[in-house]
């Protein structure tokens, strides 16, 4: 078995996202924010962002998957979501865990832009590796840029496992 050596610690991440959330609340003052939760991924670093924003807030999921069982992105982007309201003059957050080569964001808010017209929309993103980029994806709101490592915990996976570790890790070996 593999071990795991820590890559960004649990304060680290705790002391940035309470940063990013006062920065957010602050760009947007008292207006509602709808996050838009990219599953599964981002399920950890979103549910803390939402607290750290805090304020009037809204919860939405969409799902996107483009890597299977592999570390690397298969090329296509599977999305689909079910909101419980419309999206129409609302300021939306799409909440992601990581951006790679940025396909999975550019097709989300694409889709998301043509379907559901929005008010405003951002992107927060715990994780950017831009020396991996094939397209441009403007994040508003950056956690940590790293570099071309695969990264897992905190929501993040190999083969769906490891999302429960409270830090984000490296694999060695
Ligand atoms: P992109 O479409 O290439 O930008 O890939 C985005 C998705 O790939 C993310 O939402 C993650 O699910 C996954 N991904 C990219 N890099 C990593 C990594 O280092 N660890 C785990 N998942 C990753």
């Amino acid at each position: 078995m593999s071990n795991i050596s820590v890559f960004i610690s649990e304060e680290k991440l705790h002391n940035r996202i309470v940063e990013l959330g006062k920065e957010i609340r602050s760009d947007y003052g008292d207006e509602e924010i709808v996050l838009i939760c990219i599953l599964k991924g981002a399920i950890i670093f979103c549910s803390d962002l939402v607290r750290a924003i805090g304020g009037k807030t809204q919860l939405e999921f969409l799902s996107a998957a483009s890597y299977g069982d592999s570390t690397e992105s298969s090329g296509k982007v599977d999305i689909s979501y079910k909101l419980s309201q419309s999206l129409k003059d609302k300021h939306v957050l799409i909440v992601e865990d990581i951006v790679d080569t940025g396909l999975t964001l550019s097709k989300v808010l694409e889709k998301m832009s043509e379907e559901e017209k929005p008010k405003s929309m951002k992107l927060a993103s715990l994780l950017s590796k831009p020396s991996r980029r094939e397209i441009d994806v403007q994040i508003d709101y950056l956690g940590f840029e790293i570099e071309d490592k695969f990264v897992i915990g905190y929501g993040l996976d190999l083969a769906q496992n490891y999302r429960e570790l409270p830090y984000i890790g490296l694999m060695n070996g």
